[in-house]
């Protein structure tokens, strides 16, 4: 700490240095004592700064931050901090099963209760794969203490004979071209593995690469920290600032209740359709929103976000990958796009400066990654919301309607934004997968295909598999997307146009639990409209047969945590949150 920094009693203080409990600040002492910090150091008054760690084997994606960890002790150390690096829960999106989704809450839950319960000042919250951003905002919004992000960063490109092969992206395709016989198991193998060819998270516009850019979005990181793919040597630096700058907010008490306000919040949807985000991020930001005690409507996402443009020419929306959109100037340079364009709001950042004023004067520097706001990738790219008797609400990420499907759904010039068709039912991804080959089915290119009973309490943590490939045999024909819809969610690195995160979920009792294969089902994008093309008097027949066989049923849990999340948690459009969890705020000050 230097000499000049006003001299104020530390939240770590009642811990170490408790004149009133000399017994108890000796029991705290002596154990952290014990591999070598020394007492002088420990009742110097320093700040106290955690480093949440979420890399380990087995978080793949984030493990490089066990090597980036040292940069930020060195930092945390150079401004005068004593640094303790503690584990977070580990969440791996591709390697948890049922699905990491499922332990957001988890990590959360455990990141609060370390935050609160242990000697720390502030936090270095290490983000990356897809959930441990929110899962450490949110922790550190209920908890309050002065807290940064530090995001690992993407991968390097993958290549795959001259051509980028993006994380995710490049399986949705390849298995396309399997599923026709283009290519064997060892190749699609092959190829998919060319895509993650270093250390970090995914390297196309996933909801790793959506979720570090919304957190810098926010305000919660130093600027230009998203996008440093993770192997590059500005990661090793901003790791350094990061620590560094930490130490000065404990001094200024810069606390995420002064960063996570309605503004931030409204600018990380504006961001998020700037950069043709995840549409996880509509989760993760309500649950975000709602631990920082921000009021947020599902409808924000289209009356704010929908008339944004994709400015981003990355994968899935695009074709570049991380490496091009750091170069080409990362978040501040879109920001900066944004700024020009009146429609970034007036928001502080961990740097004590707006998110505006971070990004003054970050002109992109290759207008083939990031376009201008007036010559936009694509115009209106954020999300739109639709509801219905299928649902209260659902999105749909509008920027990655492609030709084909656009040609095939939204042609007719009567009613050029709806489309109808025939439904066929899946419950749940082993449903789907059984029977999606099935010719009984009659599945051709005007079915709509929905996914049931994988909402956060029908599959719990919500199932990532709203996209469904249609069958093989339409995919030999050229159909290569049908129309998919449901109450779970769909993986950020798809470039599927469907309509996901419906709420409520057929788990509890929302319209899609009503709706039989061979439906007719209507959507207007106009309208904002989904329904089902049935009388409200079938409507309510079918309410109370399903009523009075128990309702919708969905599998049984497989272990505590899942049935204790099933007991607490709320819809998608609520953020999935844990309902008893949001009433505690800014708990460090209790
Ligand atoms: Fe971890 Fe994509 S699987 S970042
Ligand atoms: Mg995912």
């Amino acid at each position: 700490m230097s000499s000049d920094k006003p001299a104020r009693r530390l939240r770590s203080q009642e811990w170490f240095d408790n004149p009133h409990n000399p017994g108890m600040t000796a029991l705290y002492l002596e154990r952290y004592l014990n591999f070598g910090l020394t007492r002088a150091e420990l009742q110097s008054g320093k700040p106290i700064i955690g480093i949440a760690q979420t890399g380990s084997d087995l978080s793949p994606c984030n493990r490089h931050h066990l090597d980036l960890a040292k940069r930020v002790r060195e930092g945390i150390a150079a401004a005068g901090g004593i640094p303790f690096e503690f584990p977070v829960h580990p969440i791996q999106e591709t390697g948890k099963r049922p699905t990491a989704a499922l332990d957001r809450n988890l990590a959360y839950l455990g990141l609060v209760e370390t935050l609160y319960g242990y000697p720390l000042d502030g936090v270095v919250l290490t983000t990356g794969c897809d959930k441990t951003t929110p899962a450490c905002i949110m922790a550190a919004a209920t908890v309050n203490i002065p807290a940064i992000v530090l995001s690992g960063g993407p991968m390097l490109n993958g290549w795959w004979k001259g051509e980028r092969t993006g994380s995710g992206t490049v399986v949705w395709k390849s298995r396309e071209q399997l599923a026709a016989g283009e290519i064997g198991y060892d190749e699609f193998m092959d190829i998919v593995a060319s895509s993650a060819p270093s250390v970090g998270h995914c390297n196309t516009m996933g909801t790793a690469s959506t979720m570090n850019a919304l957190a810098e979005a926010l305000g919660m990181s130093l600027p230009g920290c998203a996008a440093i793919p993770a192997p590059y040597r500005e990661r090793g630096q901003i790791s350094y600032e990061t620590g560094k700058r930490i130490v000065d907010m404990v001094w200024e008490d810069l606390k995420p209740s002064d960063i996570l306000t309605r503004e931030a919040i409204e600018n990380a949807i504006i961001v998020n359709s700037a950069i043709g985000g995840s549409t996880n991020a509509q989760i993760h930001i309500q649950a975000i929103a709602r631990h920082a005690g921000v009021p947020l409507e599902v409808e924000a996402w289209q009356e704010i976000g929908h008339k944004i443009p994709l400015l981003v020419n990355m994968q899935p929306a695009g074709k570049y990958l991380g490496e091009e959109f750091h170069r080409a100037g990362g978040v501040p340079a879109v920001v900066w796009e944004l700024v020009k364009a009146g429609k970034i709001r007036k928001a502080l950042t961990v740097n004590g400066r707006t998110l505006a004023e971070n990004a003054e004067g970050r002109e992109s520097i290759d207008r083939d990654v990031i376009f201008p706001y007036e010559a936009p990738l694509v115009a209106d790219a954020g999300f739109i919301v639709l509801k219905g008797n299928l649902f209260d609400s659902a999105i749909m990420k509008t920027s990655v309607i492609s030709d084909e499907f656009r040609n095939r759904y939204l042609s007719n010039p009567n009613d050029p934004e709806a489309f109808e068709g025939k439904a066929v039912v899946f419950d749940g991804p082993e449903d789907y997968h059984h029977r999606i080959d099935d010719p009984a089915l009659a599945i051709d290119e005007h079915t709509l295909l929905f996914m049931r009973g994988t909402g956060p309490v029908g599959y719990p943590g919500g199932a990532e598999v709203v996209n469904m490939q249609p069958p093989a045999a339409l995919i030999k024909r050229g159909i290569h997307s049908l129309p998919c819809i449901g109450d779970g969610r769909q993986s950020g690195t798809s470039g599927s146009p469907s309509i996901l995160n419906a709420s409520p979920e057929a788990a509890v009792g929302g319209g899609l639990a009503l709706l039989r294969t061979g439906d007719r089902v209507r959507i207007d994008l106009k309208k904002g409209t989904a329904d089902i093309l049935i009388s409200d008097e079938e409507l309510t027949a079918r309410k109370a047969a399903l009523a009075k066989d128990g309702g919708y049923h969905f599998p049984g849990n497989q272990t505590p945590w899942q049935e204790i999340q099933r007991m607490l948690v709320d819809q998608f459009d609520e953020g999935m949150v844990l309902k008893p969890a949001v009433k505690y705020q800014q708990v460090a000050q209790t």
